[in-house]
């Protein structure tokens, strides 16, 4: 059987055994596969090189940092495929539907990196409301100049956070913001239980009510046809005035241009986040150069831990599918012809 894993490309940097994730170092994949007499195929190349090895492809193993854009046309011309790996957490660059028309198995690895992103956001959420960037760069730039500084400048105690999206992360980003005394409102289609709700100190609300309350708003829910452009125009200019925005979910749930326009505006005060669309984002992608963001390249859930944990859930699939076992029931996004997971399976008529 043909493995094919689309990577980053590691560089210099492949020379640390512990970046797992990157084509050099390829999970760790290759002692499994080979030494089942199976092929391993790395590639870095997203289009030309991927399109070249459709045909003879049985499983195909990508990230959601260096997203192969596995779409309908691409499965179609994938007539062996039968398994595709999601490498971290995140299977929005399948397109989940042919998928399941071709009952091809969409797994990712459930869980892996939600630590590694709840705490990037943490980061986040404070370089905005500390302002925290500027201040940095003036030191770089030889400057101090206090005002200019300070007059962007808050404390995050006793503001209004809402979470969208209360699963593995949102919970966990919810846990983390206990210490800092604000008041944190949610949003999810499943909502938790008064239990739940209580544990982590967090109300519901439904997401026309917790917009216009919030002082700062992170998206925790996957990109679905119902999540797409879910903070479009309208939706970005009910937040509140002076409010901030961060994003590690995915790029396409906040839409590009009116996110510009806010932006520009001052209507936010503050975007951050690590997820693009494309990606990699093109040297001209207009949230490159908007005014007050704190973007990052797609890097929360790929710390060296992290990487450790998808690494081993990649070989834990790929290992169960040689041998012909279940894979874990945790892991499936699509399965059985059926988009399975219950994060993702409401937005699809099936
Ligand atoms: P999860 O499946 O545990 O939680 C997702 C939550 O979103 C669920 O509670 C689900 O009910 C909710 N949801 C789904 N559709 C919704 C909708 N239309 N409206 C409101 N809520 C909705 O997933 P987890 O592990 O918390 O990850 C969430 C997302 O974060 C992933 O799907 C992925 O896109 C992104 N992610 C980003 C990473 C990064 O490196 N930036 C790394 C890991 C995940």
């Amino acid at each position: 059987m043909k493995v094919v894993a689309v990577l980053y490309p590691g560089g210099p940097s492949a020379s640390n055994p512990d970046l797992l994730g990157c084509a050099e170092n390829a999970l760790g994949l290759r002692p499994l596969v080979e030494g089942k007499g199976h092929e391993l195929v790395v590639l870095t190349n997203k289009e030309e090189q991927l399109d070249a090895q459709l045909p003879t492809t049985d499983v195909l193993v990508t990230t959601p940092f260096w997203p192969a854009y596995v779409t309908k046309e691409r499965i179609e011309r994938a007539p062996k495929l039968k398994l595709v790996i999601t490498a971290g957490v995140g299977s929005d660059h399948v397109d989940l539907a042919a998928a399941a028309a071709h009952n091809i198995t969409v797994a990712e690895i459930t869980g892996s990196n939600v630590v590694s992103v709840a705490e990037h956001t943490i980061m986040e959420i404070l370089s905005l409301v500390r302002n925290y960037i500027p201040a940095y760069k003036q030191v770089i730039d030889g400057r101090w100049d206090i005002a200019e500084a300070a007059a962007r400048s808050h404390d995050l105690e006793g503001k209004t956070v809402g979470i969208v999206g209360s699963g593995r992360i949102g919970q966990r980003v919810a846990v983390r913001l206990r210490p800092f005394d604000v008041r944190v409102l949610y949003y999810d289609f499943r909502r938790l239980t008064t239990v739940e709700e209580e544990v982590l100190g967090i109300r519901y609300a439904v997401l026309d009510q917790l917009v216009p309350q919030c002082d700062v708003i992170t998206i925790h829910c996957p990109l679905t046809p119902d999540t797409d452009g879910l903070f479009n125009r309208d939706r970005l200019f009910a937040m509140k005035k002076g409010s901030y925005l961060v994003n590690t979910a995915r790029g396409r749930i906040v839409e590009t241009k009116a996110l510009v326009e806010a932006m520009e505006s001052g209507h936010l005060a503050g975007y951050s986040g690590d997820v693009w669309y494309p990606q990699p984002a093109p040297p001209d992608h207009p949230w490159r150069r908007m005014p007050n963001h704190a973007l990052t390249i797609h890097v929360s859930g790929t710390s060296l831990e992290a990487q450790k944990r998808y690494s081993d859930g990649t070989k834990d699939c790929v290992g169960r599918f040689f041998a012909g076992r279940p894979l874990e029931r945790d892991y499936l996004i699509v399965d059985g012809g059926r988009v399975v997971s219950p994060s993702y399976s409401a937005a699809f008529k099936q």
